[in-house]
């Protein structure tokens, strides 16, 4: 039987030029300035993600796989038969196999993606090696409330795969809201499996996002390149710096791109002025002990489940299910 892949829908929430340059004009705007850190992620900047990924310093995806690769069947008879896996993101090809090679008659696999490209990659990719799955990929922003496809037959349960940490770019509250949504989107008898970076040695944390080959100073680099390519802006990225720091107080890395000198940049056609050492804000990757995310699930209404962790408990995988349905 050939892959059944519906088609993608046409709800592709990039932001179009002019909200970009609102957005950047906005958050350059701020005191202290902050843009955000979907703005890393144009087809350079997904690109050099995979290649943090592979930096020996960024421990996160290395121990997230090595969890799937021992865990995968234990998780997936946790999650049980007859599910409909709805992933949010689909660049995680590499677990999201591991998983779906172990799970009991899938209904669906349904990747959620805001890049059209990225999205209809995974998908040939994954179709090809699991033929009889079908795939309803949804072309969204996962951040906002999403309609799933109908299934081609009903799933016993909704598991939202939420892999790589990426939690972890929420703050707290938000990270709150996110997770109350994804609640409502999987249902009464629905799930949450997700991968949580754990707190540790600062220095371990604070080296995964300095690597020694500058990757990670290039991604967050790109962020002035895209912006000079897409809205006109005149950032010399040369005279701005990486700089990303573990603050212990809030639990998370802080990430900055820092004016190396007094300067103006052109955006749209305003002037912005920079300080020597000027920081904006792009980016935090929040770290959670296992009380913390616990805790944090509580405030969405969730339970953990189980937790998948190694003997260092640099990384977790947990699985979260409606408070209300935990026997106390
Ligand atoms: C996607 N996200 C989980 C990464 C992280 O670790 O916060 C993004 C990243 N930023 C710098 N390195 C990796």
């Amino acid at each position: 039987m050939n892959a059944q892949v519906s088609g993608l829908r046409d709800d592709d929430r990039r932001p179009p030029v002019n909200e970009l340059l609102e957005v950047a004009q906005h958050g350059l705007a701020l005191k202290p300035k902050r843009l955000p850190s979907w703005m890393f992620y144009d087809e350079r900047g997904s690109d050099l993600f995979d290649l943090i990924c592979e930096q020996p310093e960024y421990y996160l995806t290395r121990c997230e796989i090595a969890l799937m690769a021992q865990h995968a069947e234990s998780i997936a008879d946790v999650l049980g038969s007859d599910v409909r896996l709805v992933e949010y993101g689909s660049g995680n090809a590499r677990k999201t196999r591991m998983l779906l090679r172990h799970l009991h008659a899938p209904v669906a696999y349904v990747p959620v993606e805001i890049s059209p490209e990225p999205l209809r990659q995974s998908v040939e990719r994954l179709s090809r090696e699991f033929p009889q799955l079908p795939m309803q990929p949804l072309c969204a922003d996962f951040s906002k409330p999403l309609r799933f496809p109908i299934s081609p037959r009903a799933p016993r349960r909704t598991v939202l795969y939420f892999p790589g940490s990426t939690i972890g770019n929420f703050e707290s509250r938000e990270a709150a809201v996110l997770l109350r949504k994804m609640r409502n989107e999987m249902g009464d008898a629905g799930g949450i499996l997700i991968g949580v970076d754990l707190k540790k040695d600062p220095s371990v944390i604070e080296a995964a996002y300095n690597d020694a080959a500058g990757v990670t100073a290039e991604f967050t680099l790109n962020m002035l390149t895209r912006l000079n390519r897409e809205i006109g802006s005149n950032f010399d990225v040369s005279a701005f710096a990486h700089r990303a720091h573990y603050n212990p107080m809030a639990g998370r890395i802080e990430t900055h791109i820092v004016s190396r000198r007094a300067q103006q940049v052109k955006i749209g056609r305003a002037s912005v002025a920079f300080r020597d050492d000027e920081a904006i804000q792009v980016e935090y990757s929040c770290k959670y002990s296992m009380e913390d995310f616990a805790a944090l699930s509580a405030k969405a209404g969730l339970a953990v489940l189980r937790v998948w962790t190694d003997p260092e408990q640099m990384f977790s995988v947990q699985y979260l299910v409606r408070a209300s349905t935990v026997a106390r």
